[in-house]
């Protein structure tokens, strides 16, 4: 409008003085330094205080330039066709400027498809410079985003260049440079080595590994139990992805080492034929397993010989930390004495959404002595705390000591009785009297459950 008026007045005070034609340049001139602001006032506008406020960051140098261009290009093509060019109209200036653009974007078909591309990559920043990505099985480190193509460059040194549309187009696995990126690398131990002992080992050597960041200690875990071996998955994280490979390659050369220093062997395909066995997890080690019999208390009534027959007896198992060795309520015809390790007896806690300890158990310590001598099921979850060895003693065997020990079932009787009174929550305020009178009733529970005199 304003330039409209302008325009007019142009006209009405020059046509005779200068001519006609002389007033139109100058009217150009005028104009085009009028759009100069305006563009720049516009892209102010736009990008300095919208975007700005709304993204909290700078806006992409190339939608700048985009708008400009755009700006540019229709006034230009305003000026031309209504101040210089004296048959032009509004109706012949759309007419010509769509039929331009038509041919121009079936042309630049492919080359504005990368170019929008280019820009939705600008404006979002799915990435940025020195983040690796992965586009299909390719991965590098980004070194370029320009409006056409994405550069990478790959841990072999070399660049690849990807369009832009394929950019947009396939999924983009983006590794942060500076993020705390997760990794997980699989490598297998034998069977025979207990967990306990290979977690530890690995997860250390993991943290000292350069390039391993420091603020996440690594995971060891079981990630499956293979033909020939155990199969460790190791979690460790990393701030630069590009590292991965190295990190992986120095990580099997540790774990190498240590278990050689561990006496470890690299598990390698074994076929394993089992024949029968009876008792799969016996191993017995008898001079060690009847020192800790002999320390359990209540078989101090017992002989020597019959201490060694229990100790030759026993069936070792080895358990994990924090699994269930008893569950409440499951029926048990075995007591375990542990040999090694530290078990928590535990009940459901009073508002029954929980459990909560109720003693610890140490090694020389017995358990699962209610349930074998009153017949009851269990009483109680014992659980290990960190990885435990047990000794366990089947009914048959306690049958046979109990029926020629008569102080073995009172000795047994009376731990029962504390435990029992423990987890009814009587036992503090209980008179000794009525704890004697208890521990007789349980015996004759026992008596009658082993037939005994
Ligand atoms: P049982 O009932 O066979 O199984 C759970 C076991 O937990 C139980 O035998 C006892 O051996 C043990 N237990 C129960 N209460 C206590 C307690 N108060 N102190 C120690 N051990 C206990």
């Amino acid at each position: 409008m304003l330039l409209l008026l302008v325009y007019g007045a142009l006209q009405y005070f020059l046509p005779d003085v200068i001519g006609k034609s002389v007033a139109r340049y100058l009217l150009a001139i005028l104009l085009l330094g009028l759009s100069v602001g305006l563009v720049r006032a516009i892209s102010f506008v736009l990008f300095d205080v919208i975007f700005q406020k709304r993204k909290q960051r700078e806006a992409p140098a190339l939608l700048r330039v985009l708008l400009s261009v755009v700006l540019y290009s229709v006034f230009l093509v305003l000026i031309y066709k209504l101040v210089l060019n004296e048959q032009g109209g509004g109706l012949e200036l759309i007419a010509t400027s769509t039929v331009v653009s038509v041919i121009i974007g079936l042309a630049l078909q492919d080359t504005l498809g990368n170019f929008f591309a280019g820009l939705s990559i600008h404006i979002e920043q799915p990435f940025h410079i020195l983040d690796a990505i992965r586009i299909g099985h390719t991965i590098g480190r980004v070194e370029a985003v320009t409006w056409r193509t994405t550069t990478i460059r790959t841990n072999d040194n070399t660049t690849v260049i990807f369009p832009n549309s394929t950019v947009a187009r396939e999924a983009l696995e983006v590794y942060r440079f500076n993020n705390l990126n997760r990794r997980i690398l699989k490598a297998p131990a034998p069977y025979r080595v207990a967990p306990q002992r290979v977690i530890p080992l690995i997860r250390d050597t993991v943290a000292s590994i350069p390039n391993v960041a420091s603020e996440r200690t690594p995971v060891v875990r079981i990630g499956d139990f293979a033909d020939s071996s155990i199969i460790y998955e190791i979690l460790y994280w990393t701030k630069d992805y590009m590292w991965v490979p190295d990190i992986d390659a120095q990580i099997r050369q540790h774990v190498w080492y240590i278990y050689r220093r561990s006496d470890i062997e690299i598990p390698f395909p074994i076929r394993h034929v089992l024949l029968e066995q009876q008792e799969p997890s016996v191993v017995h080690e008898e001079a060690d397993y009847e020192k800790v019999i002999d320390s359990v208390e209540i078989f101090a009534p017992l002989s020597a010989t019959e201490k060694e027959v229990v100790a030759r007896s026993a069936i070792r198992s080895v358990y994990a930390p924090g699994e269930l060795i008893l569950r409440r309520g499951e029926p048990g015809d075995s007591m375990f004495v542990i040999y090694r390790g530290n078990v928590e007896v535990r009940l459901p806690s009073r508002d029954g959404n929980n459990t909560q300890q109720v003693a610890e158990l140490n090694p020389g310590s017995f358990f699962g002595e209610m349930a074998l001598l009153t017949g009851e099921p269990r009483n109680a979850d014992v659980i290990t705390i960190g990885e435990v060895e047990t000794l366990e003693i089947r009914k048959s065997v306690l049958q046979q000591l109990l029926d020629d020990n008569e102080a073995l079932a009172e000795a047994l009787s009376r731990t029962i009785a504390e435990r029992q009174l423990r987890l009814d929550e009587y036992a503090r305020s209980m008179p000794e009297e009525e704890r004697r009178v208890k521990a007789q009733t349980i015996l004759r529970r026992i008596k009658r459950f082993f037939s005994l005199r």
